[in-house]
């Protein structure tokens, strides 16, 4: 399913050969960050990418003139604070902007500094550039995608097809555990993860795993809990310095470089991504998306759940739901 035996590099690089790179532009919002610099970096380096767009409050002048030295063919270019903020949207729209995780915070501590930012950036994506494909990293994402939707549609240019939350670094997770587990090459490894991406909301769909792999009870809600708390395991282990950035990075890129994939008129792109849904009680979900030029093209909802899975997805479902309507209110009630 998905180009998981070829690295980032691989993939850009076959992909320049095969298609035309009509739809190469990226924007990095948060460009200067933990996540935002080695995200712009693996962009800088890929072929697919011909124009990086860096923006940030702080320091993207810096980081746009260290990467532009890198002999790669894509255009790079900072643009710093607000007054250069629509200035700076281009092409596909990414975004890590915003605080990250401190031991013993949840994703849902970061909603009161994390929601305006999103807000505001996705204001400016309406009001600039309302048909970009934005792909959202900041957390809580289970709450930022509807803050940032519920934007776009007040400003009446919603398209639930082409707003995306990125889960892929749950999935990145999946199969590097799973591939550790069982001996398997990761690269190998495609476990789909579905629901949201915090804590219970987070279920990998090892029934459904690429190879198959089966574990016994015990190893399988070991495992699953460790997917559901792995970030938390690079928080505490960080110490206060800051939450996952480099295999962010790397799961942000695999993300942006399978939209302009899609956008290039590609065919079987495929990612779990948190989208606007019908699959569950929940109005967004994370499934297994099939990616067009318009953006979803095809939810490939839920599969067949063992029965596991189906408890995990019940517990799940209420603290998606107030996550959403908590992202809703906040651009609604005021
Ligand atoms: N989706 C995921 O799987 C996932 C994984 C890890 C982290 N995250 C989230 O990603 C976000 C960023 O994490 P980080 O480690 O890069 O944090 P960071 O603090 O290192 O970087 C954030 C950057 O955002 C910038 N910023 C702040 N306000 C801004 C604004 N209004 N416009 C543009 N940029 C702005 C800051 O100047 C900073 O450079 C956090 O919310 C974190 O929780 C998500």
């Amino acid at each position: 399913m998905f180009k998981s035996t070829l690295t980032i590099a691989q993939t850009g690089a076959k992909q320049l050969s095969t298609t035309s790179q009509q739809n190469a532009k990226v924007a990095v919002m948060g460009a200067s960050g933990g996540i935002g610099q080695p995200l712009s970096l693996l962009l800088k380096e890929s072929p697919l990418v011909t124009e990086l767009s860096l923006y940030d409050i702080v320091n993207t002048p810096g980081v746009a003139a260290d990467l532009s030295h890198i002999n790669t063919g894509s255009k790079v270019k900072g643009y710093a604070g607000p007054d250069q903020l629509h200035e700076s949207l281009k092409g596909v729209v990414v975004i890590p902007a915003g605080v990250p995780r401190k031991p013993g915070m949840t994703r849902d501590d970061l909603f009161n500094t994390n929601a305006s930012i999103v807000r505001d950036l996705a204001q400016a994506v309406a009001e600039v550039s309302p048909k970009a494909f934005i792909a959202i990293i900041s957390n809580p994402v289970n709450s930022t995608v509807p803050i940032a939707s519920e934007v776009l549609h007040k400003a009446g240019v919603y398209d639930p097809n082409r707003i995306f939350g990125v889960t892929t670094l749950d999935v990145v997770r999946a199969n590097a555990f799973v591939g550790e587990a069982k001996g398997l090459d990761p690269q190998k490894v495609n476990i789909p993860v579905i629901g949201g991406h915090s804590g219970i909301t987070i279920i990998p769909l090892m029934s459904q795993a690429s190879p198959s792999v089966s574990f016994p009870q015990d190893q399988l809600k070991a495992l699953t809990e460790r997917i559901q708390e792995a970030g938390t395991e690079v928080v505490k282990a960080k110490a206060g310095t800051g939450s996952a950035t480099l295999s962010m990075a790397y799961a942000g890129a695999r993300f942006a470089f399978s939209l302009i994939k899609a956008l290039n008129g590609e065919s079987n792109v495929v990612e779990c991504s948190y989208v606007r849904s019908n699959v569950t009680e929940a109005k967004y979900f994370s499934t297994p998306i099939l990616l067009g030029k318009n953006g979803v093209e095809k939810n490939l909802g839920l599969g067949k759940l063992s029965e596991f899975e189906s408890k995990l997805l019940e517990a799940a479902i209420p603290e998606l739901k107030k996550n959403i309507q908590k992202g809703e209110d906040f651009v609604n009630k005021k």
